[in-house]
């Protein structure tokens, strides 16, 4: 499975799965990853906001698998859409590592780089303080025009974009290669999913399992659908992902579980379908932040 891969508009090729790491900290962490690694991941998700860059770089070293075999995927932070090429200095550093496969804007959502907080930084009254003068759009004019110097970056996507923030990012010419989102049943993303297929920018699924204490690995629905599959919700979840069309990122920080989910399986189109159908009856978004820009999904 490990080999699976989807191919991008500029032809590189992106791993089906991948491993995410945010929330993988200390010592249990790094072995997470290391173990991921050892055991078939070769794509790793990672962001310099989720403050384990460092972390990671120790994993794939101790890890043995070279550089050259793994696909990085790196995010460039709220805080720092006004200092950028800071931002992926950083990251090379802190990953040791001299290119990124994808460089990805976190959030279309630039917020004060000298404010009260590294991750949220607030106004007096309590609200986001949004970096001044400072729009998405001139961040990703900022991020083409130093990819356009600067070869450590391979490519160059976002996340938690809708098909408003697309539109307003088109007439600069280079379309994001993926757009990476909140994605599983539950949260389908159809008429996005519709509309970057049309404009050849890959979703990727991240949340794939529904993230911490999701009610989908519950859902006595899917669980008849996995025992008929002899394998589990989860794995059920994630293939229902990569049939469907994008990578998946899951996290997990136990072994047995990192490996279960390079399990991806052939499910029929009948449960493939079903699956739809179970996730559109529960319709639901895990993943929300202060500064999110997203539509209503109900
Ligand atoms: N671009 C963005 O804004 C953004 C936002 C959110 C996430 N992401 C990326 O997407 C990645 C994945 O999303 P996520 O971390 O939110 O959640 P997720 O991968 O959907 O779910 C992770 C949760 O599922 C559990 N889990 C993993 N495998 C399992 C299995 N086989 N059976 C049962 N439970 C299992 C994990 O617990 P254990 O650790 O105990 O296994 C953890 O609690 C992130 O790590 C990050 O890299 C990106």
């Amino acid at each position: 499975m490990s080999s699976r891969q989807f191919t991008l508009a500029d032809g590189a090729k992106i791993p089906a799965l991948g491993l995410g790491t945010w929330q993988l900290d200390g010592s249990k962490g790094r072995e997470a990853i290391v173990h991921a690694l050892k055991c078939g991941y070769r794509m790793l998700d990672c962001a310099f906001s989720y403050g384990n860059q460092d972390l990671v770089a120790e994993a794939i070293e101790q890890s043995g698998v070279s550089r050259e075999d793994l696909f990085i995927v790196d995010k460039l932070a709220n805080t720092w859409h006004s200092a950028a090429e800071d931002c992926l200095d950083r990251t090379l550093a802190a990953l040791k590592t001299d290119t990124l496969d994808l460089w990805l804007m976190h959030w279309p959502s630039p917020l004060n780089h000298h404010g009260n907080h590294p991750k949220c930084p607030t106004l007096p009254d309590g609200t986001v303080d949004f970096e001044k003068d400072w729009n998405y759009v001139k961040t990703w004019q900022t991020m083409i025009e130093i990819q356009n110097r600067r070869p450590e970056v391979k490519g160059l996507g976002v996340a938690n974009f809708g098909i408003k923030e697309l539109e307003a990012i088109s007439f600069t010419g280079v379309l994001p290669l993926v757009n990476q989102v909140e994605l599983h049943p539950s949260l389908n993303q159809e008429k996005l999913h519709k509309y970057c297929k049309e404009k050849g920018i890959q979703l990727v699924a991240y949340s794939p399992l529904g993230s911490t204490g999701s009610a989908l690995l519950l859902d006595p629905d899917l669980q008849v659908i996995a025992e008929k599959n002899n394998a589990t919700v989860a794995q059920c979840l994630l293939s229902w992902g990569v049939a469907k069309g994008w990578p998946v990122i899951p996290r997990s920080s136990s072994p047995d579980r990192l490996e279960q989910n390079l399990n991806i399986l052939e499910l029929s189109v009948e449960d493939i379908d079903d699956i739809s159908r179970i996730g559109k009856a529960s319709p639901k978004r895990y993943v929300t932040a202060p500064w999110h820009t997203f539509e209503e999904i109900v």
